[in-house]
């Protein structure tokens, strides 16, 4: 196989704060590329019957951090997908590893005011189910920056629509 051909058939992961638009994003790459399309929270909610919220208030976030590096684990050692990683991926560096292991991260980055009005109208995010959202993101993204900065690529999708975002990721990878 050429380099190019491997790098065609890596795993295409996306990770970035919640409403940067992966799931969109991810979804278009597979209808595009027709590849299989993983999504971390919706294996944990299959997994564990329920919504992603009703975890976090009846199990609490450690637990669904430990589902989720199981699913990661899980999906991460069969190339050739696109995989939809949920905001807090990233924060455990077993993760990354297992994610780039047969991947390239792509991290699509956006400021705090871009995100907040992408999210806004939204309840199902437990970290995002507070008085004040928007400090809540700024201080959050604060603190993930580096984190999401471990990914191979770096996209500001600040602003940009979700096409814009799909095609700048085509030209890189392919
Ligand atoms: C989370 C992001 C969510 C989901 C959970 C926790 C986070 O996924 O996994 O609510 O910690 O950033 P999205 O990024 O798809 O919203």
């Amino acid at each position: 196989m050429t380099n190019d051909k491997a790098q065609m058939t890596k795993n295409i992961v996306l990770v970035g704060f919640m409403g940067a638009g992966k799931s969109s994003v991810a979804r278009q790459l597979a209808g595009i590329l027709k590849r299989e399309l993983v999504s971390t929270d919706d294996l944990i909610e299959a997994r564990e019957g329920k919504k992603i919220a009703d975890i976090f208030a009846q199990r609490g976030e450690p637990y669904f951090r430990l589902v989720e590096s199981q699913v990661v684990r899980e999906i991460s050692g069969c190339p050739g997908r696109i995989i939809d990683c949920g905001g807090g991926v990233v924060l455990d560096p077993e993760n990354v590893a297992a994610l780039k292991g047969k991947g390239t991260l792509i991290y699509l980055k956006a400021s705090a005011e871009f995100i907040y009005e992408c999210v806004k109208g939204q309840t199902h995010r437990p970290l995002l189910r507070v008085a004040d959202p928007l400090a809540a993101i700024r201080e959050l993204l604060k603190k993930r920056q580096p984190f999401y900065e471990k990914a191979d690529i770096i996209l500001d999708t600040d602003r940009r629509s979700i096409e814009w975002i799909t095609q700048e990721i085509l030209k890189v990878i392919c």
